[in-house]
């Protein structure tokens, strides 16, 4: 089975290919430090046979806190905490990407009082109004994501993947939905697309050249947002991911608006399941010349073991991402192996906290029949 064999991602050597996608645990106290409930968990996740896990996304700024509980790693005296949770998934032989995130538009009123985008933009589905970011502020922002990737990179981190996926800045700066300016970094595709450019170069300056940077990208945004992100641009975005040096792309998708893209309720059947495979299969496409082809990571509903491996087989992605399922059950790669067919997880949603009554922790919250 390909699914249990070891793989290299960038200059990162992975026992197999089961990937741990972001998952925002809330596991963090006010000022963003990780709970030592958060080491607990990754050691879970590695004793369960997960081969690289990324961490929930962290705020590069105090501006970017896109919700409670999120942990921080907007400031250096966050370093040593950040140290000691890596450290802790090394000891027992485990491998930790950090995901990396400004949430702009989309932080909630109870992290920023006043949210920013890449233009100004009030609309239903989001907690408040958010104001236009100014040329200097968009400076800040990238030197805010390359600082982040350096202090991941001295706590120990063996990748930084960037979120630029699911409605955060960096899919906001993509999108003519929300991005409409008519500067340098608005209108033309090259235009929407400097934020991330700028962001890649800062970042590569801060963590050197042989450092791995994943990017997890929304390809298209929600078809009823006019006009969105087209599927078209994303993939003219993965294309242009090895000249903006990453070492790999995880396949999303980009802003939802009132629909839930990426995170869809009832995948019952196989049929269901893989539901961003066609983009993946597009995107092995567009960034593969041949000899050299950028690793491809899918997210996004893989629940049984049949499609897992079926995906990496038909070479349509080379690692299988699982967010959901591992709420559920840490375990679960080792239990695949052990010959349990699928994951018990019936993607119900209700692993994100919706009430302080309810605790902080990301967990699954459903009665144990209904899982099963
Ligand atoms: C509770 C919860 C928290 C999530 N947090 C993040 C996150 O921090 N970063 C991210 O890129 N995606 C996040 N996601 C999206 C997942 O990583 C994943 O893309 C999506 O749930 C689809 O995969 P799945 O079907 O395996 O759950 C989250 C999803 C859930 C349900």
């Amino acid at each position: 089975m390909v699914l249990f064999t070891p793989a290299e991602l960038g200059s990162l050597s992975l026992p197999n290919r089961f990937v741990r996608s972001a998952t925002a645990e809330r596991m963090a106290t006010a000022a963003g430090r990780p709970l030592p409930a958060l080491l607990d968990l990754y050691r879970q996740l590695v004793s369960g046979g997960v081969g690289l896990i990324i961490t929930g996304h962290m705020y590069v700024d105090a501006g970017g806190k896109c919700h409670p509980e999120m942990t921080g790693i907007h400031e250096d005296d966050l370093i040593p905490d950040l140290a000691a949770l890596v450290d802790g998934v090394h000891e027992v032989g485990g491998k930790v990407a950090v995901q990396i995130n400004h949430g702009g538009m989309q932080c909630s009123r109870d992290t920023v009082a006043q949210t920013v985008a890449p233009s100004d933009i009030n609309v239903e589905f989001l907690q408040q109004p958010a104001r236009a970011l100014t040329e200097e502020e968009i400076g800040e922002t990238i030197r805010a994501f390359a600082q982040a990737a350096g202090r991941a990179r001295l706590a120990g981190f063996d990748a930084v993947q960037l979120h630029g996926a699911h409605g955060y800045l960096i899919n906001q700066f993509l999108s003519p939905y929300v991005n409409r300016r008519t500067d340098a970094w608005g209108g033309s595709l090259e235009n929407r697309m400097r934020f991330l450019r700028e962001v890649c170069r800062a970042v590569r300056v801060e963590v050197g050249e042989d450092y791995p940077v994943f990017i997890k990208l929304g390809l298209a945004d929600s078809p009823d947002l006019e006009p969105g992100l087209s599927l078209e641009d994303g993939l003219a975005v993965v294309a242009a991911c090895s000249d903006m040096k990453l070492d790999g792309v995880e396949v999303s998708g980009g802003i939802g608006g009132s629909r839930n893209l990426n995170s869809p309720t009832r995948i019952r059947r196989p049929d269901d399941e893989a539901y961003f495979r066609a983009w993946a299969r597009a995107a092995r496409e567009v960034s593969s010349d041949g000899a050299v082809a950028l690793p491809i990571m899918l997210v996004g509903g893989l629940r049984s073991l049949p499609v897992m491996e079926d995906v990496l087989a038909s070479g349509d992605a080379d690692f299988i991402s699982l967010c959901r399922p591992l709420i559920c059950e840490p375990d679960l790669p080792a239990r695949l192996r052990a010959g349990q067919e699928r994951a018990t997880c019936i993607s119900g949603n209700r692993c994100w906290p919706v009430g302080v009554e309810e605790g902080i922790a990301c967990k699954c919250r459903l009665p144990k029949q209904e899982v099963a």
